[in-house]
């Protein structure tokens, strides 16, 4: 193993992304360094960028989706060794975040990959399903989650039969984990909205119906609002983003959810390690699919101009995935 690697930096607060080089990170008791096959690029990457949010150390490494191999593991690790394939969510530190060619990752947040799926096809699976997952069933964080029964553990399968659910932007990568895990839920009908492009992609991963986004008023405020509008007494509307639900539509009984989608945050920590703890058994059996995925060129170099396709939504129903043991 090398003791330099190659990484992406943002430069700046505000600034520029440029690959250099730093230090291989040792893992600490507990957790694996792994080297990075495939990293998937995630929208949270270029709002960092042009907003300036959650980092406060520059420069400064980003990306938390990550497929790969064990390198090396840290004391009282016993679950992996050097050479699994493994797949996890990355952390926005500079030693735990995936846009570098080495990184480190807690063990029970990791989760190995079956051999039949690819690294590009792993890296699709981490953030965006960790993202769904907490935000329907984080039963340890209530005012975060829908805190519903996961599907994964005993009893949790089909608990939601004949309940319906309604999810907003279905194409997107959690949307579409949001899917899946509804379907596992038994949830019936799910109902979602997507370019009309995707709905064959959509109603093979659970939904029974897919609405066309462009019908609905395309301004955010204006989607979730309708988002907040469908929901029955007792519903809860999850977001990814800002709550830009009317004040004066909150009606008691119906509630407004903000999903924090990191998997390491510590109210996140138990239910996502019982998910990784569960992976590699849903992917085996296909309850859990990895989503398309488009690879592009020039290893970490390829990653801004994929950012930027992101920022201008030129990204449909698919991950960007990136090799940063490519050449950069
Ligand atoms: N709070 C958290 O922890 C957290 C975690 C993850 C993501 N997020 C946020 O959640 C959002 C989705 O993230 P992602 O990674 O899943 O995104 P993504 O996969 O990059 O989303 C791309 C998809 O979004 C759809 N889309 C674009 N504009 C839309 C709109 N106005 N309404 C409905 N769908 C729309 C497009 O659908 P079509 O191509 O079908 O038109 C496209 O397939 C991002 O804003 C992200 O920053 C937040």
């Amino acid at each position: 193993m090398p003791a330099q690697q190659k990484a992406l930096f943002l430069q700046a607060k505000h600034g520029h992304f440029v690959v250099g080089t730093r230090e291989v990170p040792a893992p600490a008791a507990g957790e694996v360094l792994v080297k990075v096959e495939a990293t998937a690029l995630n929208p949270v990457d270029w709002k960092i960028q042009k907003y300036g949010g959650f980092i406060t150390d520059y420069p400064a490494v980003l990306g938390e989706d990550a497929a790969g191999i064990v390198e090396e593991v840290g004391e009282g690790v016993t679950s992996f060794k050097k050479g699994d394939r493994v797949i996890f969510q990355g952390r926005l530190d500079n030693d735990h975040a995936t846009y570098q060619q080495y990184t480190l990752i807690t063990a029970e947040l990791v989760s190995k990959l079956p051999s039949q799926f690819s690294f590009d096809q792993g890296v699709t699976i981490p953030l965006g399903l960790s993202t769904a997952a907490l935000g329907l069933y984080n039963v340890k964080s209530v005012d975060k989650s829908a805190a519903l029964s996961p599907p994964w553990e005993e009893g949790g399968r089909g608990k939601y039969a004949a309940t319906p659910i309604v999810v907003m932007g279905g194409s997107s990568a959690v949307g579409q984990f949001v899917l899946q895990l509804a379907k596992l839920s038994g949830f019936s009908p799910i109902i979602t909205t997507a370019s009309p492009r995707n709905a064959a992609q959509l109603t093979a991963l659970g939904a029974t119906h897919v609405l066309d986004r462009h019908l609905a008023p395309d301004v955010l405020s204006a989607e979730i609002n309708i988002g907040y509008d469908v929901l029955m007494p007792g519903g809860k509307l999850l977001i990814t983003l800002g709550d830009a639900v009317d004040e004066s539509k909150k009606a008691e009984g119906r509630t407004v959810v903000n999903v924090l989608g990191m998997v390491q945050l510590p109210f996140n920590v138990a239910v996502g390690a019982s998910l990784f703890s569960k992976l590699f058994g849903l992917l085996e059996e296909g309850a859990v699919k990895p989503l398309h995925f488009e690879v592009l060129p020039h290893g970490l170099k390829g990653i801004a101009g994929g950012l930027k396709r992101l920022e201008n939504d030129q990204v449909s129903a698919r991950k960007l995935v990136v090799h940063p043991q490519d050449a950069a």
